[in-house]
């Protein structure tokens, strides 16, 4: 019996958005005894392809989650920001904005206030609130729970002080939002503390329901690619290991600055400026380049390994793109087993339990598999027949289970509507 239950799948279900509203409705009234101004809520996200190619100026294919992250929020006279959160049973949390600066504020807050702080510095007029949030998109899980709380509060805030970026939910503001996102991102990188790219927030802003977003990171632009698995049969497993992934600590970090290092070697303002014509080239000049003194050749060949990555990574994403314009959903597997390796040989951002994850989807029969995300834990995805959806989860649950790792949790993604 207990290994039986070990390995049958636990699945994550999104909920429907009246319940969302109607949950941090319920949550803002109990903890604050009032009724808030409003709900606001925004999607996490998975990514089909284009990993660790953002913040090199790459290109990137995400789409949003039906798993959202909700809140209620009231605007206030004065400056301050009281904070409470479903997760979390240790009271309202008090930040005043004018004190928040990089580094005064700790914990979930940060996003929330970040938000607030860094659009005040982009001039506009945001004073205080109260907020309560709650979330079904899974924690820590690498499906951006951080930007989807981020992206909630930015168009909360746009909509309490009339900021007017957001747009409608039927007729959305790309400018507007664009800025929204920017004021996101400067949230997680400064106030945060976590250097991420910017792909997160971009997807759970701008992205449109039933559509992949083709994310330029060169220079922001978008182009929505339909994205309907479901008219071809298919499906889009996510593969949650429960293996803790934390963006904050050293290793993100450190794939960023090699990637600066090396473009900066190279004399180029980002890796997007080299293709896979012009690749050789690049790895050959950085592998005969000088670096610092004393530097080995295992250095050199970690930056040879990165931009092999980036470089190949960005061209998967005009394969993957040019496939589902040609309607061969089918054959995108491909690119996803090849971006997989890349990451897990020349990136170093894979683990054991994203191996094992994508190597049981496989083995139950999925087309194609790859972590997704930042990696070092966090989720995987499988591209799967429809009707083999239970089967392939059932593999990969047994496979975790034969490996002696903790269970881990499973959810069918669409491509979902964006923060609204
Ligand atoms: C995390 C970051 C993104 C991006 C991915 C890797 O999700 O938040 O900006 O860099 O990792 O593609």
């Amino acid at each position: 019996m207990e290994q039986q239950h070990e390995t049958t799948p636990v699945w994550v279900q999104a909920w429907d958005p009246a319940e969302g509203s109607e949950r941090v409705r319920a949550l803002f009234a109990d903890r604050f005894g009032a009724e808030p101004d409003g709900t606001w809520s925004a999607p996490g996200r998975v990514n089909l392809i284009g990993e660790h190619t953002d913040y090199n100026g790459g290109l990137c294919l995400p789409f949003a989650l039906p798993h959202r992250t909700y809140v209620a929020v009231r605007r206030t006279d004065g400056d301050a920001v009281r904070l409470v959160s479903a997760q979390e049973t240790s009271g309202v949390r008090e930040v005043a904005l004018s004190e928040v600066a990089p580094g005064t504020v700790s914990g979930w807050p940060a996003y929330v206030v970040g938000v607030a702080w860094a659009l005040r510095e982009a001039g506009h007029d945001v004073g205080g609130f109260d907020i309560a949030v709650d979330s079904c998109v899974p924690y820590g899980a690498g499906l951006s729970s951080s930007a989807a709380l981020e992206c909630a509060a930015a168009v909360a805030i746009d909509a309490l002080y009339g900021l007017g970026l957001a747009g409608t939910a039927e007729q959305p503001d790309d400018a507007g939002r664009t800025a929204l996102a920017e004021a996101s991102i400067r949230a997680e990188n400064e106030i945060a503390g976590a250097s991420t790219g910017g792909m997160d927030q971009a997807v759970s802003l701008r992205a449109r329901s039933g559509h992949a977003l083709l994310l330029d990171c060169r220079d922001g632009s978008t182009r929505h690619v339909p994205f309907d698995l479901s008219a071809h049969d298919l499906a889009l497993l996510v593969i949650d290991t429960k293996a803790e992934h934390a963006l904050v600590d050293g290793q993100y970090a450190a794939r960023r600055a090699a990637c600066e290092e090396a473009a900066s070697r190279l004399g180029i303002a980002t890796l997007r400026e080299i293709d896979l014509d012009g690749l050789g080239d690049a790895l050959a000049a950085l592998a005969h380049g000088t670096g610092p003194v004393g530097e080995g050749r295992d250095e050199v060949e970690v930056l040879v390994r990165r931009v092999r990555h980036v470089v190949t990574e960005i061209a998967r994403v005009e394969e993957f793109v040019a496939l589902l314009d040609d309607d061969r959903v089918e054959e995108v597997g491909a690119p996803m087993d090849a971006s997989h390796a890349s990451l897990r040989d020349d990136y170093e951002v894979s683990c054991r339990e994203l191996d094992v994850a994508v190597e049981a989807a496989r083995e139950a029969g999925a087309l194609g598999a790859r972590m997704t995300g930042g990696g070092f834990g966090g989720s995987a995805i499988a591209l799967v027949r429809a009707g083999a959806v239970d089967e392939v989860a059932a593999a990969v649950a047994a496979a975790f289970a034969a490996e002696g790792l903790h269970a881990p949790a499973f959810l069918v993604a669409t491509a979902s509507a964006p923060a609204a």
